[in-house]
């Protein structure tokens, strides 16, 4: 067993969750006053798309899911192919939201309304994957995976960081800290 490489996913979760709960806040800002920080949220989104999908997702499907599917664990339907097609879904979800920063920024009306319902549906599917995650998919990595393996795990997981570049990674680790 090893669970440094699930104790780093872990914790990407908490960060992100961190943007999510600041992006539940900025929902609420639409509704109350009609504007929103439309730069702080493009940061966010730049967290999303790089943070969390470029690093966080691809440590999970290129690299976490083949291993558990290497162990025996299903490739399609519940948990793997579920959280695979959710990843897909966060990126649509944020390549829309992007669009409708640009409107907002163009004074388009209904703007701030179509950002505020983007931004409950991301809360509510961030949360429900990440917790998926959480309470069943990596307790059962946890259980399977040996240590040589972990240590692998761990490798690839730097690889990664570096096609990404450290600095990104921690500049947008940064960024939701500060939230
Ligand atoms: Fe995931
Ligand atoms: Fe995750």
């Amino acid at each position: 067993m090893n669970v440094s490489a699930i104790a780093q996913m872990t914790e990407e979760h908490q960060l992100i969750t961190r943007v999510v709960n600041w992006l539940e806040s900025l929902s609420a800002s639409c509704e109350h006053h009609g504007s929103i920080d439309a730069r702080k949220l493009r940061g966010a989104t730049e967290f999303l798309r790089v943070y969390a999908d470029q690093r966080h997702h691809q440590r999970e499907e290129a690299i976490f899911f083949p291993l558990l599917v290497k162990l025996g664990v299903p490739p399609q339907g519940c948990p793997i192919g579920g959280l695979n097609h959710g990843h897909a879904q966060g990126r649509e979800m944020v390549a829309t939201l992007v669009g409708q920063i640009d409107a907002y920024e163009q004074k388009q009306a209904d703007a701030c309304e179509k950002i505020k319902k983007t931004l409950e549906d991301l809360v509510k599917h961030y949360r429900h994957h990440i917790w998926m995650e959480d309470a069943m998919v990596f307790p059962m990595g946890d259980r399977m995976i040996s240590s040589a393996d972990g240590q692998e795990l761990a490798a690839k997981f730097d690889e990664l960081d570096q096609q990404i570049g450290r600095e990104t990674v921690e500049r947008l680790e940064q960024f939701a800290r500060s939230l």
